[in-house]
Order: structure tokens, then sequence, then C-alpha cells
């Protein structure tokens, strides 16, 4: 198992460096794994001048799977867009077609009380947001800012092709077939032509799948319904924007963005794989962060690339006993609980692992 690590910017290098112990203690267990580093994102750009290096390209394109950390920070704010440390993030998700992006959105009973919702309404709660990854209007052509008729005029192109919406679409339902088998696509097809397309799509992709249950919604009424009714979802797929949206959304219903994974597949399920927060500037260095959506994505690799179920699950296990026995990082800490840096998570999760 080939694993290029790029650790990224802010806490990234930290909740790596938690997350690589992980992966040295089941190499340990016997598992083939070997890592590779390589820059992204801000500190790219201070080595090199650019947020995804060739030297990380090569790099990502020969190994099997990526692990990331975060990137960008405020001393990177004022870059020429080219430049910025989300640029590498984008780059790396077109360049290696990474089109599939997982998010799962999982409550712990142990943290339902760090819901800013009932605990009636979230508890139990586990759904998975399959978002669209390389299209949509993150990608779309023409884009820019111009002067038209004596004035600034900003434009981007939502644009989706039928084989963008089929292959999400079929991540989606196979998804859901996993699960319990009920999928609810998003859209925006009362005003936007590309989501009508996408609509009709998603039903003609759905007469492969007669055992999943397909409805639609319209993204406004999804955001709503996230958070008047989220367990009403088993799995949700929408393309890039709404997702990105949408998923930031749904994580708060779990009270903690410091706890959730995610995984980016290619048509081969090679995979990026990532905390869902970001780089927190103003956490880093200070062994404040949360390790475990960073642990958790590693769970998310060995059963999403490497077909390692067993060692998926491992992971999982012990980040719940980590749970249960009272450890908390910051984010997620309440009174009575036992307050712990990055580093002693990491060292938790060892232990029950
Ligand atoms: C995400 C992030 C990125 C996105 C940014 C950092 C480019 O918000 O992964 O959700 O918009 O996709
Ligand atoms: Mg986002």
């Amino acid at each position: 198992m080939k694993i290029a690590v790029l650790a990224g910017d802010g806490i990234g290098p930290e909740i790596i460096a938690q997350a690589v112990r992980v992966l040295d203690a089941l190499k340990t267990g016997g598992l083939d794994i070997e890592l590779e580093y390589g820059l992204i994102g801000g500190c790219a750009v201070d080595a090199t001048g650019e947020p995804y290096p060739e030297a990380t390209h090569q790099l990502a394109r020969q190994a099997d799977a990526i692990l990331l950390g975060a990137v960008g920070g405020p001393q990177y704010d004022t870059l020429p867009r080219q430049q910025r440390p989300e640029r590498g993030l984008l780059a790396i998700r077109k360049e290696l077609n990474l089109f599939a992006n997982l998010r799962p959105a999982i409550l712990y009973p142990e943290l339902a009380n760090a819901s800013s919702l009932k605990y009636e309404v979230v508890a139990g709660l586990d759904i998975m947001i399959v978002r669209e990854l390389t299209g949509d209007i993150y990608f779309g052509e023409p884009r820019g800012i111009e002067m038209r008729d004596g004035q600034r005029v900003g434009f981007n192109t939502m644009r989706y092709s039928e084989t963008e919406i089929k292959r999400i679409a079929h991540v989606a339902f196979q998804a859901a077939n996993k699960r319990n088998r009920k999928l609810c696509s998003v859209d925006k097809m009362n005003v936007l032509e590309c989501t009508q397309l996408w609509r009709d799509v998603v039903i003609e992709v759905s007469r492969e799948y007669p055992q999943v249950i397909l409805s639609h919604m319209l993204v406004d009424n999804a955001a709503m319904q996230l958070v008047r009714d989220p367990k009403q979802f088993d799995v949700l797929v929408t393309g890039n924007m709404f997702g990105d949206i949408l998923s930031d959304e749904a994580s708060m219903l779990t009270g903690s963005i410091g706890m959730l994974p995610s995984a980016s597949l290619d048509e081969n399920n090679k995979g990026l794989y990532e905390p869902i927060h970001g780089s927190a500037p103003d956490i880093a260095g200070k062994d404040l962060a949360n390790p475990l959506a960073t642990i958790l994505s590693v769970a998310m690799m060995l059963r999403y690339t490497f077909n390692q179920e067993e060692a998926a699950q491992r992971i999982e296990r012990a980040t719940k006993k980590v749970l249960a026995s009272g450890f908390r990082t910051k984010d997620i800490d309440e009174p009575g609980m036992k307050s712990v840096g990055t580093r002693a998570m990491g060292d938790a999760v060892l232990s029950f692992l």
C-alpha cells in the first residue's frame, strides 16, 4: 500500500503526525504500508512558488492513496488566485480525477451534547453525502471578472455533462445499496437547466437500482430539512457546490467538525483521504487540534482503496473506545471529561488499537 502523505498547512502536520502513528502501528501489525511525503498548499507555495508542484503530482499519481491534512492560512490570502493554497486542493482533485467525494456525518452518542440541535433530532444520526468533486461551477468555463460596458462583471459557469452525472449517480446508488437503500438527489431544477439535466440523468440511472428508493429535493429545502429532521436521510447525492455547502451544514449536526473524515475517489477507487475541517491557523502548533477526523480518514482509506475492512473497523472501534473513555480534545470537550491535546489523543487511540 503506497501512500502519499501531504500534511499541508496550519494544524495539518500535527494531525497527520497522529494518523501516521496509527499507520505505523498497523504496519508493525503486518500490513504492507509504504509512506512518502510531499508538499501541497501554502507550504508548497513557500518552497516552490506553486500550491501543487509537479513533484507532488508525480508522487500522488504513483501512490495508491493520498492522506492529506489541510491547506490554507491568512498569510496566503493576498496571493493571486492561481497561487492560493486552495488551488492546490482543487488541482489534485481534478488532475487525479477524484470525482466522488464521500462525506459521512455520524453522531457519536458520547458527543450528542456537542450538537447545537436537540438530542432527539440528532441522536443516532448516520448520513452520507456524496458530492461530485471535479465539475460544476467550480471548474466550468468561461469564468472571470471582466470590464463590460464600463463596469466590472464577474461570471462563472455551472456545467455538468451527462457522463459526469452518470458516474457520480452510480457511486451514490452503490453507496445507498450498502446502507439503508434510500437516496435523495439534491438539485435546483426549478431554476437551473444544468440541474434539470442532473435530475433527468439520476432518474435514468435509478432504473439500474430498483432496490434503492430514490427521492429528489431542491437544495434550499434540503438545507432546511437537514436541520429540521436530518434522520430522514440515508445517502444524499449532489453537485460540487451544493455538496460543499450541505456537507459543512451536515457536519455541524454532529457538533464537531473535528470528527469527520472524507474520501475522494476516482473510477478505480484510488483515493484522497482528508478530514473535512480546514487548517485552523488560529490553533496551529499548539497541540490543540483534534486528530480523530484524520485518523478516521485512514480508516476510510483502508476500507475504500485497500479493501481492508477489518483494519478499518479496528481504527473505528479504537476511536469509539477513546470517546467512551472520556478523552476529549478542546473542540469536543465537556466538564468532567479527560481533556487532552493532539498528541495525547493519538496516544489514546494507539492504546486501544
Ligand atoms: C472543501 C473545501 C474546499 C472546497 C475549498 C478549500 C477549496 O471547502 O473541501 O469542502 O470548496 O471544495
Ligand atoms: Mg467546503
